[in-house]
């Protein structure tokens, strides 16, 4: 994919003042996910690096899974959902973090063996406490992290300091 279907899918990607609270800029990756070409660029940009080095891609609830989904098919491997606490009927793992509005708590079953090389795949690195809780929610699942990866980095939030090295597409 040509480098001016990923200069088209960053173009795509919609910022929005103050949401979901006054202050926030939201980036909203939807217009770029309903462009084929786009979605396609992304979605090998974001696998580039590592790839034939994992086994599974996981994605964090909920934007993440967008494009777990994807990467997952696009790479010949499955995925694994990281989800919000309490969605789980058998969580496996549970870890609580701060985020840049509020904090969560995500967790994870148990189906993958110990070991196995995993994608940890989200829409955006902004503080980087998403990330890093599921950095920590797959060592304790004593998976291998194979890289973790990121549609857009803000930059100024350097969320590099708290769950680098991360892989980002397009960074702000
Ligand atoms: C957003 C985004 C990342 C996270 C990044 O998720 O999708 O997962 O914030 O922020 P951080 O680097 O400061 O942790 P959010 O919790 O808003 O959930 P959503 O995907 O369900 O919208």
């Amino acid at each position: 994919m040509t480098s001016q279907a990923l200069q088209r899918a960053e173009s795509l990607i919609a910022t929005i003042p103050d949401f979901p609270e006054p202050g926030i800029l939201f980036r909203d990756i939807s217009p770029l996910l309903a462009n084929a070409d786009a979605l396609r660029a992304s979605v090998d940009a974001l696998i580039e690096p590592f790839a034939g080095q994992f086994d599974v891609v996981a994605g964090i609830e909920a934007r993440g899974f967008l494009l777990a989904g994807a990467v997952a098919i696009a790479a010949g491997v499955g995925m694994a959902p990281i989800r919000k606490a309490g969605k789980l009927p058998r969580p496996a793992a549970s870890v609580d973090y701060a985020l840049e509005y509020g904090r969560a708590s995500i967790e994870m079953s148990d189906d993958l063996t110990p070991g196995t090389r995993v994608l940890l795949v989200d829409d955006i690195l902004a503080t980087g406490g998403t990330l890093r809780a599921g950095q920590q929610l797959l060592a304790e699942l004593d998976l291998k992290l194979a890289g973790t990866a990121v549609l857009m980095e803000l930059v100024e939030l350097d969320g590099q300091a708290a769950c680098g090295p991360v892989h980002s597409v397009f960074q702000v």
